[in-house]
This record gives C-alpha cells, structure tokens and sequence, in this order.
C-alpha cells in the first residue's frame, strides 16, 4: 500500500482569514486532538507580523502549549529572518519559508519583489544553517489571480535555485485554486524528473471545486505528501476571490476508500471535524463530516422490507 503523508494546516491557513480571533485556549486543545489522529505534520501558526496576520499573534504561546505527540511535526510559516528566529526559539521542528512566482502576488503578499525575497529567504536558509529542516512553499504556483499564467518554467526555476540552497523539502502551491488535473499531471512530472532526492507537497485550494480532482491527478502522478485543512477552511488574505483549502477529511476519505495508507484514524479526525463550526463559529465546506464515511450505511425503510417479504 502506497504511504501518504498528510500535513494539516487548518490552525495555519485555515485560521488565517477568520473574521473573528479564535481563542488561543481553542486552538491548542483543536491541534492537540489533531495530534492524535495519525498527522505525519501540522502546521501550527504563522510568525509573521502580527499586524499582517492578527489571528496567529498567539503564534509563541501556541507552541508553548501544545503537547507534542513523537512522530508528528510541528511546523510553521516563516515570512523572513524575524520570524525564523522567533520559531526556534519556539522549538519548531520545521521551519516553513514562503514566496510566491508570481511578481504580482509576491508583491501583494508580501511587499517585496520575488527577487528581494529570494535573497532574504536565501539569508534565512544560511542563518538557520541546518539546525532545523526548511520547506519553501512556493506560492501561486498554478496561475496569479492578478497575472494570469505562471509560467512552468518560473516554477521549476525557484525550486531549483531553493534545492540548490539544500532545503529539505518544496511545497508546490495552487494558492487560488487555478489548477486543474492535466495542469497537476505535467507539474509533478517534470518537479519529480528534475528533483528526485526532495520532499515535494502538493498544495491545493478548491476555489473552483477541483481541489480532490488535483489531488487524484497528483498521487497518480507518484507524489505522497499533501497540505490539507480541516472542514476544507483556509485562504490567502492576499489573493483576491481566495477560498478554502481541499478538505483534510474528505481527501483523505478518497485516499483511503482508493487503498491508500493515510496513516490516519478517519473516525477521530470526523469527531475533530464535527466541532470544527463551532470553534469558528460558522459551517464549514466539508463533506464527509456531514454525509458519513461511504461504509456508514443506513436502514432502509420499512417499505423496503416489505417489498423484499422480509419483517421489518
Ligand atoms: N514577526 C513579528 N513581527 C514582525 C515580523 C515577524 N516575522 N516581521 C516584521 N515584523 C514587524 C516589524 O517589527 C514591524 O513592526 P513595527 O511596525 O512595530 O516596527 C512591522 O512588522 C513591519 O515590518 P517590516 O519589516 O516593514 O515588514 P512589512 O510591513 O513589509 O511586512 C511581512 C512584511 C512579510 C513580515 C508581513 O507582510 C507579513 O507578515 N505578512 C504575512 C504574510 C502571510 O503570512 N501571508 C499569508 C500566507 S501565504
Ligand atoms: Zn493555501
């Protein structure tokens, strides 16, 4: 059975654009019952500037708090060399660099040209220096809402000159669900081609409802790691139209149903899910939670039973 290695980010992505700030109290106990349902990574919190990103202005005090299962890891998003220091001192076991291919988004995002944030990125990389794993996420990877294409090429660039640096691993991300399956199929082919030794994740928003689509056409392409947010929840505050991530659940719902190895405990993580609205305090695109597992049968009517000669 094939391994996959889901990274579940709805404490991250997910809590990011919530309207309103949920409390620290709730999101550590909803990692620490995340913990338990068999993660290979959670994406814990951003350290990014507070005034940026109020809603993960806890981001210290939740990964003081949280209590650490051995064989998950706790990453985070790390937006320049202020907030990588911050996350080692919160003993992360992985540091998250983000930048996007596109100009346009990079700019919006981040207020710099990618070049700056590449040599900033670059900066952080040799001042960490190897005491904790780096993953770059490349944002925008699939097209800019503002820009239109992003070029392949651009892609394969930026992670090659990352992978150059050593990081460990590169997250390939559809930040505004403009990806499409045949799209997906010619990315991780050339990615893998070109860089067989690193951890490539596959990052994808379900803006236009072919978020499982993506994520089939991937996994068939060879890859096993994936970004997945709870309840489907998530967004970048900076791309215009942005809307969730895939749903953790339902994906792997999919996964498992197709006999992959998901590594997770799909019972609990529903039970995690069916809280999920009433921490953010709305309904949440998740499907599985509602529906049920495709094994959850139900009894049919007592019609039925007669039809058939049966008692009920
Ligand atoms: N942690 C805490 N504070 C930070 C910080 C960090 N990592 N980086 C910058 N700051 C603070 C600075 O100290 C400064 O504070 P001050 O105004 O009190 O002096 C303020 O933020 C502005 O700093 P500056 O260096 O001018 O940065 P900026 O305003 O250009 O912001 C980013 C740059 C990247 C730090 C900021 O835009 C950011 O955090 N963006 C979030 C990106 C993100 O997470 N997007 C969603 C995920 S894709
Ligand atoms: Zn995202």
């Amino acid at each position: 059975m094939t391994r996959i290695y889901f990274n579940e980010v709805v404490t991250r992505d997910g809590f990011q654009i919530e309207p309103n700030f949920i409390p620290t109290d709730d999101k550590i106990a909803l990692i620490d019952a995340l913990s338990q349902c068999g993660y290979a990574k959670i994406e814990t919190t951003s350290f990014t500037s507070p005034k940026s990103i109020p809603m993960l202005r806890d981001a210290e005090e939740v990964m003081g708090r949280i209590q650490r299962v051995p064989g998950v890891e706790y990453t985070v998003l790390v937006p320049n060399l202020r907030g990588a220091e911050r996350a080692m001192e919160s003993r992360a076991d992985e540091l998250n660099l983000v930048m996007s291919t596109s100009e346009t988004h990079n700019l919006a995002n981040l207020r710099m040209t990618r070049a700056k944030s590449f040599a900033a990125l670059e900066d952080v990389i040799k001042h960490v220096d190897g005491r904790t794993p780096i993953n770059v996420s490349l944002s925008a990877c699939f097209g800019c809402p503002m820009e239109g294409d992003v070029h392949l090429e651009v892609v394969q660039q930026f992670a090659q000159r990352f992978a150059d640096l050593g990081v460990r691993g590169l997250t390939i991300c559809d930040t505004t669900g403009m990806a499409h399956p045949a799209q997906v199929s010619r990315m991780v082919e050339v990615l893998q081609t070109q860089l067989p030794h690193k951890q490539l994740t596959l990052h994808f928003h379900n803006t236009r409802g072919m978020g499982l689509a993506n994520v089939l056409a991937a996994v068939q392409g060879g890859i096993t790691r994936f970004d997945g947010s709870l309840g489907g929840l998530g967004g970048c505050p900076y791309a215009p139209g942005a809307s969730g991530n895939i749903c953790s659940e339902d994906a792997i719902h999919m996964l498992d149903a197709m006999g992959y190895d998901t590594g997770i405990d799909l019972n609990k993580l529903l039970n995690v899910a069916r809280y999920l609205p009433s921490i953010v305090d709305h309904e949440v695109p998740s499907q599985v939670a509602k529906a049920g597992r495709i094994t959850d049968l139900h009894p049919a009517p007592d019609y039925v039973h007669e039809l058939k000669g049966e008692t009920a």
